[in-house]
């Protein structure tokens, strides 16, 4: 032992190590981020000019990964990007005793034997996504024990509608000590309609119906192309689910028997093809989008027109965007799919905060997804908030870098595209939240002719 140690820290080692052991016979949950202490550095003011490759849908890839433990085959998902949020869904499908193996952007999933059916707090406090696991784990085994996620930075996210349409495909739901405790002995499908076109809700409750009896239909489903990945996964491991991508979604109860293996690929990533269409537009230049699905994007497409860039589609999955002047202020409303994606909110404010003239932008999934707006000011931009779902922002005629912290991942995403483009050197940190949902975000960057590192 070091004599410099001090004596409180050699304790707290020695505790470490006893449960690093005791985890060896017991099952250990090791946190998977590891980025909270570094930085990502960046002299502003380049252009982007190049191509980029967009990688697969972080919030299609972990469903997919969930609704893997209806069956007791083995299923291949491809074109998975490489994200803290995938290792920490893998965890969890290795807690419930199913084998993953990720190589590459290939995940091979084997749920043939279920060993646990509990989603442990020490894993959904990781990731909400994890709570995804509750519809197929009640479909397959009759029950789940599920912790709640709980709120996080950018709102309260309820489950209450998870919940409801649980109970009407007839299962038993009991909250206890921070856990949903489910149980049935058969899901027997219904009519459900939820209040609000909630993304979880729909795939808890589409993969619980996978395996009731009889038809379920989900009214005002959310039509995310997520959902509609979903659906093409549960359809090619034997499932019957219909009308995926609008707002009634019809599903044919199968028995446990009728499922089986599949190989599905994921779709590309909306958001982050939004992300860099975004810093495209607040830096100036000319990008390539190869790996997109244009159809996706509609609703920012157009926003992007409002602001001054050419944007240009090539089927099936090229895009390019040119942006040679100054960007021009224009209002956004969130709603739910096909409409301005909340997820690029934040993004799309850091292209606004440089904008000639003032935009309003207004925010409506979340109640509190203003995060970035104090760490955007720290860069010069001026923005006032009325309320929490109305910020004002007045183009200033350039940022200028400052040490920022991100509190969630898009807002992470908005101070990079503001870093991009402000005058000077931007210095982000808190990249555990950007690691969730970009893979190699500062290499892509970078390939476009950004200064951009990470330290
Ligand atoms: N809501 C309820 N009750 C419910 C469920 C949701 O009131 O039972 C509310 C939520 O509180 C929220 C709104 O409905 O205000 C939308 O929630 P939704 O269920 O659609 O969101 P989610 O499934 O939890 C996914 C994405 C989010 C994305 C939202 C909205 C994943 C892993 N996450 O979350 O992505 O913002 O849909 O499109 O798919 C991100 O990628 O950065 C991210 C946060």
């Amino acid at each position: 032992m070091s004599p410099n140690v001090p004596k409180v820290e050699t304790e707290l080692r020695a505790e470490s190590a006893k449960k690093i052991e005791s985890a060896k016979v017991s099952k250990v949950i090791v946190p998977v981020s590891a980025a909270a202490g570094e930085h990502i550095i960046i002299h502003g003011g380049r252009p982007l000019e190049g191509t980029v490759t967009i990688s697969g849908a972080k919030n299609a890839v972990l469903k997919m990964m969930a609704a893997a433990l209806l069956t007791s085959d083995i299923c291949v998902l491809r074109n998975v990007p490489n994200l803290t949020d995938v290792h920490i869904m893998a965890e969890m499908l290795r807690y419930l005793g199913a084998k993953v193996e990720i190589e590459g952007s290939e995940v091979t999933i084997d749920a043939r034997e279920l060993t646990e059916f509990e989603a442990p707090y020490e894993l959904v406090s990781q990731m909400r996504a994890t709570f995804n696991v509750l519809g197929p784990l009640l479909a397959r085994a009759g029950q789940a024990k599920v912790s709640l996620p709980g709120g996080c930075a950018i709102g309260e996210r309820r489950i209450d509608l998870h919940e409801r349409g649980l109970k009407m495909l007839g299962a038993e739901i009991n909250i206890e000590h921070g856990y949903v405790l489910a149980s049935a002995n058969r899901l027997i499908g219904s009519r459900i309609y939820l209040d609000k076109p909630s993304n979880g809700a729909t795939e808890n409750i589409m993969l619980a119906a996978v395996l009731a009896e009889g038809q379920t239909i989900i009214e005002n489903a959310a039509q995310d192309p997520e959902i509609i990945n979903l659906a093409d996964f549960v359809n090619a491991i034997g499932g019957k689910v219909a009308g995926a991508g609008t707002y009634q979604i019809v599903i044919d109860g199968v028995s446990q028997a009728d499922l089986h293996g599949a190989t599905v690929d994921t779709i590309p990533d909306r958001l982050e093809a939004g992300t860099f269409m975004m810093a495209v537009m607040a830096t100036q230049g000319e990008i390539t989008l190869e790996g997109v699905n244009p159809h996706h994007l509609y609703a920012v497409i157009g926003k992007m027109a409002d602001i001054g860039a050419e944007v240009s589609m090539y089927a099936p999955s090229t895009m390019k965007i040119k942006m040679r002047e100054r960007a021009r202020a224009t209002d956004v409303t969130t709603l739910p799919y096909p409409a301005f994606p909340t997820d690029l909110q934040a993004p799309i404010m850091a292209v606004l905060a440089a904008a000639s003239g003032t935009s309003i932008v207004t925010e409506n999934i979340y109640e509190n997804r203003f995060m970035q707006v104090g760490e955007l000011r720290r860069m010069g931009a001026e923005i006032a908030l009325t309320g929490n779902s109305t910020a004002v922002v007045k183009g200033v005629d350039r940022l200028t870098g400052a040490e920022v912290k991100s509190s969630d991942l898009r807002a992470a995403a908005s101070l990079v595209i503001a870093g991009l483009a402000a005058q000077g050197v931007t210095e982000v940190t808190g990249l555990q939240h950007l690691d969730r949902g970009y893979e190699n975000l500062e290499a892509k960057f970078l390939g476009l002719g950004a200064d951009i590192y990470r330290r």
